[in-house]
């Protein structure tokens, strides 16, 4: 079998960089590595801010076939790709080892076996080329993810962020680069453990998040009313009730006759409420400035809209490749830690359960 054998490598790069619009002067060229769950991904990026290249190798399609993500699988198919994902980085943004000022990479939270790949070969090149390695929480990759946005040159704090992934549903406030102040999160359920465990009630494909999109877009989002778990105080999120409530639903039918649309935009528009309610009491408690979402779920086009009209400060998302993970996100929060002198030992190890 092929080493990329169901594995779909995507370089999200919609244009090659040419060598005269690299950066000489840059204060940091970051080769970022990301291995916390199915994606394998390296990228190079410059201060923090500019993509030199960006490689995702997925293994989503061959997790479908389980219906989610099978730990050692996972693992056995980073061990495979990595050096060939990390090559492609390099030659996409015509540089080698030596032209890089640090090597950063995710050490969780996530997988333990597919952290520890990612992490080894960082330490490997760290080690083997006298490069600089930062360790970097894969949640704070997606909260810099936000920096990789082409138009927002400046960004003014504080600002409410809210990481919403396939793992996370996590509110924090942000006051500075790199200083966070957690609001709230999900008590049980992410929000896109949710999409996905629906997904597959309403038997549509994993990772439910898009197919439930696509199946809402012609769906009514008034056919049931399904709760809204909001609490009453502070910035805490449940799911499971609502996941709970839609499977009930669905045992009334047989499973042709379901209503798989009419299912997808009331379930989708419950955590759509959800998550705009508590994210409109926030942004008036700490005067943000600005709302960022971010990580796998914020590419919902519905939630995205919701969140415009009813806030009023701007709400700032990245393009759908940048949502979901990658290791550009990484290289540039690593950035940050970088210019502030931080760095790691090779005694780095993994941390499944780090938080932010
Ligand atoms: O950030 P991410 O790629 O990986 C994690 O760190 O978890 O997020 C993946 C999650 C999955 O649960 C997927 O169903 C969800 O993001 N997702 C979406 C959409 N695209 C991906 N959920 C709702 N609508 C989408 N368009
Ligand atoms: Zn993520």
């Amino acid at each position: 079998m092929s080493e990329f054998s169901q594995v779909r490598m995507v370089d999200t790069m919609a244009e090659e960089k040419t060598l005269s619009e690299i950066d000489l002067e840059a204060s940091s060229r970051i080769l970022g590595i990301e291995t916390s769950c199915d994606e394998t991904a390296a990228a190079i990026v410059e201060d923090g801010r500019r993509i030199l290249s960006n490689i995702v190798a997925s293994q989503s399609e061959l997790h479908s076939q389980y219906g989610g993500i099978f730990p050692e699988v996972a693992s056995r198919k980073h061990i495979e790709v990595i050096h060939a994902v990390v090559e492609r980085a390099l030659y996409g943004a015509h540089l080698g080892i030596e032209d890089l000022d640090c090597i950063a990479v995710t050490y969780g939270p996530g997988l333990v076996g597919s952290l520890l790949v990612g992490v080894n070969v960082a330490k490997g090149l760290a080690l083997g080329r006298r490069k600089p390695l930062i360790g970097i929480n894969h949640l704070e990759g997606h909260v810099y993810s936000l920096w990789l946005t082409k138009e927002e040159a400046e960004i003014e704090f504080p600002v409410i962020v809210l990481i919403i992934s396939g793992g996370h549903t996590e509110m924090y406030l942000m006051e500075d680069h790199l200083q966070y102040r957690h609001l709230g999160g999900t008590l049980d359920d992410a929000a896109g453990e949710a999409f996905d465990k629906v997904g597959r009630l309403l038997g549509l494909p994993y990772p439910g998040g898009p197919p439930i999109e696509r199946a809402a877009d012609t769906g009514n989002p008034s056919s049931y009313r399904f709760p809204r778990a909001v609490m009453k105080q502070g910035y805490d999120f449940s799911f499971s009730r609502l996941k709970t409530a839609v499977y009930r639903e669905v045992n009334r039918y047989d499973s042709g006759r379901m209503p798989v649309e009419d299912l997808a935009a009331s379930f989708q528009e419950a955590v759509v409420d959800v998550l705009v309610t508590k994210t409109v009491d926030a942004v008036e408690e700490f005067g943000a400035k600005a709302v960022h979402l971010s990580g796998g779920v914020s590419a919902n086009r519905t939630l995205q809209r919701a969140m415009k009209r009813h806030i009023e400060v701007p709400v700032r998302v990245p393009p759908a490749e940048l949502c979901t993970d990658n290791a550009a996100m990484i290289a540039a929060a690593a950035h940050w830690h970088f210019i502030g002198g931080e760095r790691d030992s090779l005694e780095l190890d993994v941390n499944p359960s780090l938080q932010l």
